[in-house]
């Protein structure tokens, strides 16, 4: 084992990792090698590349490997009453809709969006029609069939995550419908899951989602073990996108009884819901002095020789840390499928 990789973990995809992005951290990658390695999943023959892990009686973590060098990601499907509640389509690697079809045993299914960005949302093309918050709505019309040309080399080899090309979708336009903040569905006898609008990371049309039932609070990543970033901090800080999130957590605390769980997108899930408490008291510490309140800073220069940047990291008690930036103006957000092109 070299000092500055993490070792390979052995799950069941049929996709290999070739090239990882930013190194993970200790307690997330333990957390992933002993869940891929040791516990049970389901496999299924239409999708050799996802695992199926079963969290509660009918909540189903879909855990499918990034297919660039950024952190593996979960999809959760809710299986209610009626209908069935999918949080987010990764890539779109392999067959997803017969996956989902094969638990459900068909169930209508209602696909939803925490973000746009590649690992979230550029499989919604599989289902026909996805919901998001009604500011997401441009950046999720910006897909297109070349948004995972950047997962290729000039000579057409996978980058990052080996498999096989023609198993990602063929892209076709889907339905987009934006909702406001606190819609909701029924998956059928009064089975309900609400929208809240989360701003921070993502952008103005983030989101996540309250399964009321389960008491579940499917965060996006907003909330990661390895680290959040939540958006940057501009000034008047009212209006920055950290500050944003903020008011989201708050408004969670106040619904502290409504949540028992967390489960984000990246790597640790099924976290209690009390460590809201927690990620308000850093953003409160940030937010009261954004220059001094950080617990340590990384400073690097990108690869086409810009200017150096620092990223400010703050501990989340008990948890692991938030990254923001401090910037003149905040930045404008660009779809995903847009950015595939400069990476
Ligand atoms: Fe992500």
């Amino acid at each position: 084992m070299s000092a500055d990789r993490m070792s390979p973990i052995n799950g069941k995809s049929a996709a290999k990792r070739l090239v990882w992005g930013a190194p993970q951290n200790h307690i997330s990658w333990a957390y992933m090698k002993e869940l891929r390695e040791n516990h049970p999943c389901m496999m299924f023959e239409c999708n050799p590349y996802v695992e199926v892990y079963q969290f509660r009686d009918n909540l189903y973590g879909i855990f499918n490997q990034n297919c660039d060098g950024a952190g593996d990601v979960w999809m959760w499907l809710t299986v209610g009453p009626e209908k069935c509640l999918l949080v987010d389509t990764a890539y779109g690697l392999g067959d997803s809709k017969g996956v989902v079809d094969q638990i459900t045993g068909g169930k209508e299914i209602i696909v939803v969006n925490t973000h746009d960005h590649f690992d979230h949302a550029f499989g919604n093309c599989r289902f026909g029609r996805a919901y998001c918050h009604e500011a997401l709505v441009p950046l999720l019309q910006a897909q297109d069939e070349h948004m995972w040309d950047y997962l290729f080399d000039k000579d057409g080899n996978n980058r990052w995550l080996q498999f096989d090309r023609k198993d990602l979708p063929q892209f076709k336009p889907y339905e987009i419908i934006g909702v406001p903040d606190g819609y909701t569905w029924d998956l059928g006898g009064g089975y309900e899951i609400e929208l809240i609008n989360s701003n921070g990371h993502g952008g103005p049309g983030a989101a996540m989602y309250l399964d009321k039932k389960n008491k579940i609070l499917f965060a996006g990543d907003n909330i990661c073990s390895d680290v959040s970033g939540c958006g940057s901090v501009s000034f008047p800080i009212e209006n920055c996108s950290l500050y944003k999130y903020r008011e989201c957590v708050k408004k969670l605390v106040a619904r502290i009884d409504e949540i028992d769980y967390i489960f984000p997108e990246h790597f640790m899930v099924n976290l209690e819901s009390c460590m809201l408490y927690d990620v308000l008291e850093a953003l409160d510490s940030v937010l009261a002095d954004p220059e001094h309140n950080y617990d340590y800073i990384v400073t690097s220069v990108s690869g086409n020789g810009g200017p150096a940047r620092s990223r400010y990291f703050k501990y989340i008690k008990g948890f692991s840390t938030m990254a923001y930036g401090i910037v003149d103006k905040e930045p404008e957000t660009v779809p995903a499928a847009v950015r595939t092109r400069g990476k």
